[in-house]
């Protein structure tokens, strides 16, 4: 039976690729940093094992007999030789047979950002590869401005007029699922965005709509930075979202592409749907 080992599995794209692998006839494995936790949080019919990208001490056990590879980079770990590539190595040591990354859209244009540096890293070992280079998530508007939507009304962040192709992660798991258990995507890359483009203020529109209370987008980067330091954001988070949000505001997160839908055989979820199915967050 093949045998997938899922890393990231309690974040937002690796619990949907378990919870959407549970249909598929395959060993499922979760590599987490606490596995009695990840065990209740995932429940049965998935086998949590450790897995610490920053210990090579838990790779031996975790790549033991697996087949593919989901590979989620934490946000934290930015130093891709340091953090990432020790397991990407034994990775190639137990004979993994496919990856698939989860990656940034953009990432081949862009070779300072850590995806750019894990894709031509696993290019150069020849592990047959797929990556998955997707744009924003919708679900960052649950988990890091959950708070300011909640409790203030607002969304604060800096991203001017200009337009991001959503994607809900749904579909990013949903993407990633038939990669690892569809044959024919070994050495492609696929560029991942939602159906349309909106603005913050389109936005902050269907959020109001939807919730039944306002909710304003404030593109003020200065209230950002003070707001994000206020939840605990290290600087350097911040720097990255800053950047992140300027993109946008440049005009240059509104590309939509095809592959998605292509993917799926359907279109992707709307921003309108991702509101009304996690309404309970912001209320
Ligand atoms: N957010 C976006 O809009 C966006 C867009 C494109 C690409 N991406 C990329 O997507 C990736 C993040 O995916 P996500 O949002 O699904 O992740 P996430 O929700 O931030 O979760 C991070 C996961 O990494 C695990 N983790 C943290 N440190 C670890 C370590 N040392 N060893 C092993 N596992 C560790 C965490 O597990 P525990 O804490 O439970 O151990 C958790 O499961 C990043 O590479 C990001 O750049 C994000």
């Amino acid at each position: 039976m093949l045998k997938i080992l899922v890393t990231g599995a309690t974040g937002n794209v690796g619990t949907e690729v378990i919870r959407l692998l549970r249909s598929q006839n395959c060993h499922i494995c979760a590599g987490v940093r606490n596995p009695m936790n990840a065990q209740q949080m995932l429940g049965s019919n998935v086998e949590c094992i450790a897995f610490d990208f920053t210990n090579p001490d838990t790779f031996v056990n975790a790549f033991e007999n697996v087949n593919k590879l989901f590979l989620v980079r934490p946000p934290a770990l930015a130093n891709v030789r340091k953090q990432i590539v020790p397991a990407l190595n034994a990775a190639k040591f137990a004979g993994i047979e496919h990856i698939v990354f989860l990656s940034l859209l953009g990432a081949e244009h862009n070779s300072f950002v850590p995806h750019s540096k894990i894709e031509r890293y696993i290019n150069q070992l020849g592990i047959p590869a797929t990556f998955l280079r997707c744009s924003f998530f919708m679900q960052n508007l649950h988990t890091t401005h959950r708070q300011d939507i909640k409790t203030y009304g607002e969304l604060l962040l800096p991203a001017g007029n200009g337009k991001t192709s959503f994607i809900d992660v749904r579909d990013i798991a949903a993407v990633a699922v038939r990669t690892l258990t569809e044959d024919g995507h070994q050495s492609r890359a696929y560029a991942l965005t939602g159906g349309e483009a909106l603005t913050y203020y389109e936005v902050a529109d269907i959020f109001t709509s939807i919730l039944g209370k306002p909710v304003r987008y404030h593109p003020n980067a200065l209230k950002f930075i003070r707001r994000m330091h206020s939840l605990g954001l290290s600087i350097d988070f911040i720097l990255v979202m800053l950047a992140i949000y300027t993109t946008a505001r440049l005009g240059l997160a509104g590309d939509i592409t095809s592959d998605t839908e292509q993917l799926l055989n359907r279109s992707p979820l709307t921003m309108r749907q991702y509101v009304e199915d996690y309404r309970h967050f912001w209320l």
